[in-house]
């Protein structure tokens, strides 16, 4: 398919982050590996528009802290995390709490309040009108099978039925750049397949949406991905890891010619590759 690469969405430059004196990331964002993610354009029409960017990695390598530094939760001990700044053209700023919408894993949702109301107040914080916010929660409780709990507090819900209600909050109040940790954890068959045509369906509504998610399933990384960041430890000469998660791959499905096709044997053996190189990182 034919695409064109346009503005930077977001980009990392030579972030290290350090809790105390633990490394736990290192160098993100270098030369060997840049981490910048793009807006593409498609140039003829079709059903496929927007962007999935998957983050790999073993438990441990530093995915959800990535994350948290991806959305100004955190700061970097080094380096910076650039966005768009919203009024000056081609300027970047560094990134703070709130301007990336993120679904966290084990996200709490503890919040004193139904299901329904949650959702209309994101519709409030995403500018949506009174009159279209309606019919859009209610579109959304229903496509996420969540209609029946409308009602319901957060603090009743199942794990998966609340990773739900975070999905949608995000998807209501943020602006077509969107970071999910782990959303495939703690969901059973259906859900998982609900969340990935979901996320099909969110990236191709409009060629500005963009999702960056995080999974340790390498398998479901290749089938819908477009792009995929691999996160490990390198050794040195030794052979010994060194301290902090780092970029160890990236892989542009785009150019390989398997992003937007069903899953195929290549799909496969891409999948086998990611998993060994993993598995060598450490
Ligand atoms: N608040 C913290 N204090 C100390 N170490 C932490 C903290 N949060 C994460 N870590 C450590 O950072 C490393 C990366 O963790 P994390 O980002 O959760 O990885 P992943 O999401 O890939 O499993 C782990 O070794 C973890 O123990
Ligand atoms: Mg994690």
């Amino acid at each position: 398919m034919d695409y064109s690469v346009e503005k930077e969405l977001i980009k990392i430059e030579n972030l290290n982050f350090q809790i105390k004196d633990k490394k736990i990331l290192r160098d993100v964002g270098n030369d060997r590996f840049p981490f910048v993610i793009h807006d593409l354009v498609f140039k003829n029409n079709t059903n496929c528009l927007g962007q999935v960017v998957a983050i790999v990695g073993r438990s441990g390598a530093g995915k959800s802290s990535l994350f948290r530094l991806l959305t100004g939760l955190v700061k970097p001990t080094s380096g910076k995390v650039l966005i768009p700044h919203a009024s000056i053209p081609d300027k970047y700023k560094e990134v703070a709490e709130g301007e990336v919408g993120f679904v966290q894993q084990n996200y709490p949702l503890s919040r004193n309040q139904s299901v329904i109301s949650m959702l209309t107040q994101a519709c409030k914080m995403g500018k949506i009108s009174k009159t279209d916010s309606t019919d859009l929660v209610k579109k959304y409780l229903n496509d996420w099978g969540l209609f029946n709990q409308r009602n319901q507090y957060t603090n009743q819900l199942s794990g998966g039925q609340r990773q739900r209600v975070a999905i949608i909050e995000q998807l209501l109040c943020s602006h077509h750049f969107m970071v999910f940790d782990e959303p495939f954890s703690g969901l059973d068959v259906g859900n998982i397949m609900e969340v990935k045509a979901s996320f099909r369906k969110i990236a191709d509504q409009d060629n500005i949406n963009t999702i960056v998610f995080s999974t340790h399933d390498i398998d479901l990384a290749v089938e819908i991905a477009d792009l995929i960041y691999v996160v490990g430890f390198e050794k040195n000469a030794q052979g010994e890891i060194i301290e902090g998660g780092t970029i160890v791959d990236c892989i542009d499905l785009k150019k390989l010619g398997l992003a937007w096709k069903p899953y195929c044997p290549e799909h496969k053996e891409l999948s086998n590759r990611i998993c060994e190189k993993m598995l060598l990182a450490g």
